[in-house]
């Protein structure tokens, strides 16, 4: 359907108003109007051409002024409103639908944005991203965490600035240069020692050019922490492997040249060759105890244990070892102990391990003292015994695989070093715990087992 439009009225207008003309300068001719009339009817006659152009154009070109203004300021929700039927509605309508398809977009951008935010909130690993004159524009919580900092103050400092690490910026600064990914493990001593593994990438913008550089910082210091333990532990094995190995084949060296021909010396020599014999035993046995503890899914048996008698039997087993050293033996357990529940097996090893550290690390002529009691919903147990007692240094160690205050005489006397690593591995699995105090006068050891 033919619409006039804005145009055709301008242009209908402009014949008026040069009709009226004309016919004004007709009438004056022939002196029916005076000259003064044609003026005033040429000055109505534009007024009101002027008063329709202004109405139907200017008016809607203000609003449409005022809402593109609006729209530049990122208010898109209002609408122009326009009543007449021309091409200003025309234009009204292309713009409201270009202020929709903004509110869509933005609508779009800023779920986007969140879910962005929302994967870079949950990342275990650190994310830092640089513009590329190598200044802050984001870090996300789990690194802002780890280094005590903001990205609100540090955004647009250099990363040096806000963490100071020597290697982490010249990696940073390589991406920037080079154009090229890069990765490697770098040393945190701030504020807490860690290390992580850094992978820096250029960022790249829609026109194929460098924006800035993103780093992702995997924290690996558990894992190197791990690694060192147990390249410690297969030292500290074979160490503990190689001594008796080593004494063996020198006394089996010196018998097979024949150079001992008394019996006693070669009985002597077999002596020590089965004492040796026995501490690998022992050894290989404990590393399994161990191994087996620190498994996760041992298969634990929960039975009813009667802790009095675990106790009082392990003291009767130690009685002659006691009066060997002339060591009072004294035992003390409340009445009505309740049962725990747990391993039997485990237990005695516990208590086994325990006292015959006691009886080992005490003096001839010294006191070793076992307590039972109640406290709290816990079974306590303490195993007291004088002597020198360990250093002070020492104390938090003892419970370490292998760690003995004197290895000389702990390796004399048989000892693995293993003994206490099981006892508080066991006492954990079961749900309690263990400490040790020592002083001068002596030794306590005093581990608890929830009943309940
Ligand atoms: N009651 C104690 N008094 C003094 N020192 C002790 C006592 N119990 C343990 N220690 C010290 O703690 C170290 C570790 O003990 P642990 O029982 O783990 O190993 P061990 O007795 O040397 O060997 P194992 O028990 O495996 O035969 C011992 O070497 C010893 O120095
Ligand atoms: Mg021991």
């Amino acid at each position: 359907m033919f619409k006039p439009g804005m145009k055709s009225y301008t242009i209908a207008g402009y014949i008026i108003l040069l009709m009226i003309f004309i016919v004004t300068l007709v009438l004056e001719e022939k002196e029916i109007i005076s000259f003064i009339w044609v003026i005033v009817i040429a000055i109505t006659a534009i007024g009101i051409i002027a008063y329709f152009t202004v109405v139907r154009l200017v008016g809607p070109l203000e609003e449409i002024k005022v809402m593109t203004s609006e729209m530049a300021a990122g208010v898109l929700e209002k609408e122009i409103v326009i009543q007449s039927n021309n091409e200003m509605d025309e234009l009204a309508t292309s713009i409201n639908f270009l202020a929709q398809q903004l509110r869509q977009n933005m609508v779009r951008i800023s779920e986007e944005r969140n879910r962005a935010k929302a994967i870079l909130n949950s990342m275990g690993d650190g994310v830092i991203a640089l513009d590329d004159q190598g200044r802050i524009l984001m870090i996300n919580p789990i690194l802002e965490k780890t280094f005590k900092i903001d990205t609100q103050t540090s955004s647009g400092k250099k990363s040096i600035e806000i963490i100071r690490n020597y290697e982490l910026d010249q990696l940073l600064r390589q991406v920037l240069r080079d154009k090229q990914p890069l990765s490697c493990e770098i040393k945190f001593l701030m504020p807490r020692p860690k290390v992580f593994k850094v992978y820096a990438t250029p960022l790249i913008g829609n026109d194929d050019c460098m924006v800035g550089v993103v780093a992702l910082m995997h924290d690996i210091t558990e894992r190197r922490q791990l690694e060192n333990m147990r390249s410690e532990f297969v030292a500290n094995v074979s160490h503990e492997l190689r001594t008796p190995l080593t004494s063996i084949s020198g006394f089996l060296e010196t018998l097979l040249d024949g150079v001992v021909e008394d019996v006693q010396t070669t009985t002597r020599f077999l002596g020590i060759m089965k004492q040796e014999t026995n501490r690998l035993t022992r050894l290989v046995d404990d590393l399994l105890k161990l191994s087996k503890l620190e498994d996760q899914k041992i298969t634990f048996k929960k039975q009813p244990i009667n802790i009095s008698k675990v106790i009082y039997q392990t003291v009767q087993t130690f009685k002659p070892q006691a009066a060997e050293k002339d060591i009072q033996l004294h035992l003390t357990i409340a009445d009505k102990i309740p049962q725990i529940k747990g391993d039997k097996d485990l237990i005695m090893q516990v208590m086994v391990n325990l006292v015959d550290n006691a009886i080992k690390y005490t003096p001839s002529g010294g006191k070793v003292a076992i307590k039972a009691g109640v406290v709290s919903e816990n079974i306590e147990v303490a195993v007291q015994n004088s002597g020198l007692g360990i250093p002070k240094e020492s104390l938090p160690r003892v419970f370490e695989r292998f760690y003995r205050v004197d290895k000389a005489r702990s390796r004399d006397a048989g000892g693995t070093g293993l003994g206490l690593a099981i006892v508080k591995h066991v006492i954990e699995l079961h749900g309690g715990r263990i400490q040790v105090k020592s002083s001068s006068k002596g030794t306590t050891f005093t581990f608890r087992l929830p009943f309940k």
